[in-house]
């Protein structure tokens, strides 16, 4: 098993190459990023260097399973073949060269950039394997790109990029550094992490909602897409009931009474996450099930032995009622947009005058 590696403070405060100093460009509420990074000659592996010297950032590198493969040899011969078989067949697991297994807790990081090589104008085989067994767990992070070439123009990476992470918000245009630009790249990284729109810490209150299933409640961290975003936005109007009831051994599923955009993808869907299946039904699952789907987060911290239990699997006619979190009885609020209208507690009681503490108006958490 790979590790991520941690080697903030080290960069920090020894062996920066950066000339320029760009810590002051981040905003000091960005979310914790990762840095994936593969390297066959190591040009990606100096950029990597680089740019962790200029942002604070934990680094996972992408190894093949197969070492010692030399992809240049034969006018690239090796190289063109991985490519090749990913292009015949884009969708299919078996396509993509094996990698060493990683274990990355993708909960931890609100943004991720991406530091690859181009092969033959397409995004490198072994990172392309990454990202294909990952992208649903990528889905709503904040992403960003950097492509390592000899010479060629880096449309074709932006491309299979594009293809691999259908759901990923991106932060901003990829970042090309060619040999001529290498040597120059604490300048272009320093450059371009000014122009990402990085994640802000997941803090409010938007993205987190309550399930509560026969008194019990649960909180959800929602993703960051269009179907979460509205899902939010519905709940902010009051609390949502549905009637779910068990199939397939893995989920709990039902109609919504509504619909949500979608961004279906093939997902396979784990323990504890909390699915859009054509655009207006809602799943819950306890097991795991493979299907075209919109993800909408995940059930917080529970085993899977637990969540058979809250979701009552094997049961039908299960009421569940999704609320925002922290404002469970809070069922409407009346009052202007803006900074008037009536305050609540977190406990849902209307209050005139508040006092010093969290309230909530207007569907938001303000401070007095
Ligand atoms: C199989 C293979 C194919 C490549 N194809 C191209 C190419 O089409 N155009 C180009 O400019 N560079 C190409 N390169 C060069 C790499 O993109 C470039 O050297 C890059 O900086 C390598 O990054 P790395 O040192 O992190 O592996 C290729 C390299 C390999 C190994």
């Amino acid at each position: 098993m790979k590790q991520i590696l941690l080697f903030m403070a080290a960069m920090l405060f020894g062996g920066c190459t950066s000339d320029i100093e760009v810590k002051a460009n981040v905003p000091a509420n960005v979310g914790k990023t990762l840095v994936v990074y593969y390297s066959y000659t190591g040009n990606c592996r100096e950029i990597v260097t680089t740019l962790t010297g200029q942002i604070e950032a934990d680094v996972l590198e992408i190894e093949p399973a197969e070492k010692g493969l030399k992809y240049e040899a034969n006018n690239y011969a090796l190289g063109t073949e991985l490519l090749n078989a990913i292009k015949a067949n884009p969708n299919d697991a078996a396509s993509y060269p094996a990698i060493d297994p990683v274990t990355v807790s993708f909960d931890d990081y609100e943004n991720i950039i991406i530091v690859t090589p181009l092969w033959w104008s397409q995004m490198a085989a072994i990172m392309q394997t990454f990202l294909f067994q990952n992208a649903s767990q990528m889905a709503g992070k904040h992403v960003g790109m950097i492509v390592s070439s000899h010479s060629s123009g880096i449309s074709g990476v932006v491309a299979d990029a594009k293809r691999l992470l259908p759901e990923v918000v991106w932060m901003a245009d990829a970042l090309w550094i060619n040999a001529s630009r290498h040597a120059n790249r604490a300048t272009l990284t320093g450059e371009w992490i000014t122009t990402l729109n990085f994640a802000e810490t997941q803090s409010t209150m938007e993205q987190k909602i309550h399930i509560t299933i026969g008194g019990e409640t649960r909180s959800v961290t929602l993703v960051a897409n269009d179907a979460a975003r509205a899902l939010a936005e519905k709940l902010k109007q009051g609390p949502v009931t549905v009637t779910l009831n068990s199939s397939g051994g893995f989920e709990i599923w039902g109609a919504l009474g509504f619909s949500l955009p979608t961004s279906d993808q093939q997902t396979t869907a784990q323990p504890g996450d909390v699915i859009l299946y054509n655009g207006s039904n809602i799943c819950l699952f306890y097991g795991s099930n493979s299907w075209s789907y919109t993800r909408l987060g995940k059930i917080d911290g529970l085993t899977e032995s637990e969540l058979r239990t809250f979701l009552k699997a094997g049961e039908s006619g299960i009421c569940v009622t999704m609320s925002l979190a922290n404002a469970t009885a809070i069922r409407s609020i009346k009052g202007d947009v803006g900074n008037g209208g009536i305050c609540h507690s977190l406990a849902g009681a209307e209050t005139k005058n508040p006092g010093q503490g969290i309230f909530v108006r207007n569907g938001r958490k303000i401070f007095f």
